[in-house]
């Protein structure tokens, strides 16, 4: 491991705005950005095309292992298997089945090995639930990334007319909960907030705001690391 090597490990719930500011967050300071729920995605996705049982744990584990991921470290698009998944993976269907195959032991070790090989050799920006507290303990940056849980889910009823789906707010709201209530509560890497990450609480702020927010943190966290931060 290098050891100007950082990594500023973002992590929370569905709706709180990790992906858009993990993405531009990386793009600011040039490391490589990765979304590690888009990985539990691809492996729900093709689960899912399979008919797999999702209660099996032992060939849910497999596809996992097995699954050839490719993340797009500047724009996060995703291909699994060599096929492009960035929009697929965006299914309401996708996002339920993620939730639970997230919860499967053996699928976390065969994502987790990954995860930690992306950043091996590179400063990165990782996103996800659990990223300050099971796959980098030790990341430099610890940020816990939440909003009050009706703007969460306007932020994501905006995403989904924006993708052309209609939706209503209340079944949005109602699929995080779901979702938050299923991923705080599994016994494996539950969500939740490190004991020393930075609770940001991007309730009524901007984008623009959470970023400057973030970008403070990491400077001021990384003593004496300004040669990585451009
Ligand atoms: O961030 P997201 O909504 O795309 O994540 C999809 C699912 O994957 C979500 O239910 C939580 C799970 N996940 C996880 O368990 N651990 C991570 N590091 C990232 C996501």
């Amino acid at each position: 491991m290098s050891d100007k090597r950082i990594i500023v490990a973002i992590d929370g719930p569905g709706g709180a705005g990790k992906s858009t500011l993990a993405k531009r967050v990386a793009k600011r300071l040039g490391f490589l950005y990765i979304n590690t729920g888009a990985m539990y995605r691809a492996v729900a996705l093709w689960a899912l095309r399979l008919n797999v049982d999702m209660s099996d744990m032992h060939r849910l584990e497999q596809l996992a292992k097995e699954a050839d991921i490719e993340l797009d470290p500047e724009t996060g698009d995703i291909r699994l298997n060599g096929e492009d998944v960035t929009q697929a993976i965006r299914d309401g269907k996708v996002s339920a089945a993620a939730s639970k195959v997230s919860a499967v032991a053996g699928v976390r070790r065969a994502l987790l090995r990954i995860q930690r090989g992306m950043a091996q050799e590179t400063s990165v920006v990782m996103e996800g639930r659990d990223i300050g507290s099971v796959v980098f303990p030790k990341a430099q940056v610890k940020i816990y990334l939440d909003a009050h849980p009706e703007e969460r889910a306007r932020r994501r009823a905006l995403e989904h007319q924006e993708q052309g789906d209609a939706v209503h707010r209340d079944d949005v709201a109602a699929e995080l909960n779901r979702r938050d209530q299923q991923d705080r509560a599994r016994a494996e890497a539950p969500l939740m907030q490190a004991p020393d990450a930075q609770l940001v609480d991007t309730t009524g702020l901007s984008i623009d705001e959470v970023e400057e927010v973030i970008l403070s943190l990491v400077r001021s966290r990384i003593s004496n690391g300004k040669e990585a931060i451009r």
